[in-house]
């Protein structure tokens, strides 16, 4: 019979690896709500519509990416990340109404049809967090700030900041023209990509990484160069006060980011030890965003982080112990005593193991310290006869005799010390 094996792109977390991944999310909810931020969950598939309009149609996302099917006539699609989806429940659910600084975080699945490699999959998974309504410098520099928090509480120690302001709806227009008007004369020396952007979405061109189309690429008309007077002064108090805060950072200004919504502020950490696919989480501003989904005129801003790339990166821990005692039941006639202990412990809160298969002694010796177990307990004829279970200490190796009617407590008080 032929094997099914998992689709190209996605992977397993296995039993193995998932303390990790608990790990981080229970960073992720301890720390956020320091900041005030609440947890929601959204579909995991949307209207195809809404990661058009929400992402741009000139995106490698939108574009090539999406898993899009059909549904009876409608178009649906997995979603490829969680802004947009958040963005439709936030003025679906009117919560800015109730809510005018509104700050929720996401964690889960998401989809994109990428070419996989090391740190990039097809079904992914991201830490998101966005806050709506707040429009002052201060909540991009508390974004920062968090999402390097974040980093530290994981464990990450190595990693680089970079920043950028793309500008807004005022003056990045502007910009863009200049970016075509100084492409097209050069499209023919760059990437067929490329040459599509410089019509398409000169914007895009930046973020080439055609080794051949650089030299062209850095003599562009830089967008800093090009801000209106208040997202210059936006971003001069972005990275004001993140000096304040002792955040070092790196300015690139062809950070543009893979997504359309973005305006003013841009950043991203990325960190060596990932390879070619380096950017471990990015965001930004996106204050035009809700109005063209249809809601409110209100500002937002956010970041996702790639929990498999953190993962990746991260320091393996050792392997957790998954038991606290195991029992060892020597004869058929132990078996009711035990169960009634196993049931006893595990109502006490601690772990507890035992082999029901019958496996030798020295067998279940081994089992019981490769499930890491603290204690184990003995029943044989001998323990029978007197009234006892025998207690290994799987440290010390010292064993001891301890009474059936004090056994729970005996275990219970060394466990939980
Ligand atoms: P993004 O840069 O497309 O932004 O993705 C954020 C992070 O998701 C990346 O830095 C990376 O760690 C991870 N990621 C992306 N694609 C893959 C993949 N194929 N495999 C593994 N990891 C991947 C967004 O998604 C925006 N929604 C972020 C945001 C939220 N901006 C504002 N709010």
């Amino acid at each position: 019979m032929t094997v099914i094996r998992a689709v190209k792109g996605t992977r397993d977390i296995l039993p193995d690896e998932v303390a990790v991944w608990q790990r981080i999310e229970a960073a992720a909810r301890a720390l956020f709500a320091r900041y005030g931020y609440r947890e929601i969950r959204t579909p995991i598939f949307e209207e195809t519509e809404l990661f058009a309009r929400g992402i741009g149609t000139d995106t490698d996302i939108v574009g090539k990416e999406m898993y899009t099917f059909d549904d009876h006539g409608a178009s649906l699609t997995l979603r490829p990340e969680a802004t947009a989806g958040i963005v439709r429940s936030v003025i679906e659910n009117n919560l800015v109404n109730t809510d005018p600084a509104l700050k929720v975080y996401a964690l889960g699945p998401m989809f994109r049809r990428e070419r996989p490699q090391k740190g990039r999959y097809r079904q992914f998974h991201q830490v998101d967090v966005e806050a709506f309504g707040l429009t002052r410098p201060a909540i991009d520099a508390e974004m920062v700030e968090m999402a390097l928090g974040y980093l530290e509480a994981c464990g990450l120690k190595s990693y680089e900041l970079v920043l950028n302001s793309v500008g807004d709806a005022k003056c990045r227009p502007a910009y863009v023209e200049t970016l075509r008007a100084a492409l097209r004369p050069q499209a023919s020396r760059l990437c067929p990509d490329c040459q599509r952007r410089t019509e398409t979405n000169p914007l895009r061109v930046l973020d080439c990484k055609v080794p051949e189309d650089q030299p062209v690429i850095e003599a562009l008309p830089r967008i800093a160069d090009h801000l209106c007077a208040e997202c210059r002064d936006h971003f001069a108090e972005v990275t004001r006060e993140l000096g304040l805060l002792g955040i070092p950072y790196r300015l690139n200004h062809r950070l543009v980011r893979g997504l359309d919504y973005y305006t003013r502020t841009t950043f991203e950490v990325t960190s060596d030890a990932l390879g070619a696919q380096n950017s471990v989480l990015g965001g930004g501003r996106y204050d035009g965003l809700v109005s063209a989904l249809g809601g409110p005129d209100i500002s937002g801003i956010g970041f996702a982080l790639g929990m498999e790339r953190l993962v990746l990166i991260l320091p393996v821990p050792e392997g957790e112990p998954r038991c606290d005692v195991f029992l060892m039941p020597l004869e058929d006639a132990a078996l009711d005593e035990t169960l009634r202990l196993q049931r006893a412990l595990r109502g006490a809160g601690l772990r507890v193991l035992m082999d029901p298969e019958g496996r030798s002694f020295k067998a279940r010796l081994r089992l019981a310290d490769k499930l890491g177990a603290r204690y184990v307990a003995i029943r044989g004829e001998d323990e029978r006869r007197k009234g006892v279970w025998s207690v290994r200490d799987m440290k010390g190796s010292a064993q001891e005799d301890v009474a059936e009617s004090r056994v729970a407590e005996h275990l219970t008080e060394r466990i939980h010390g």
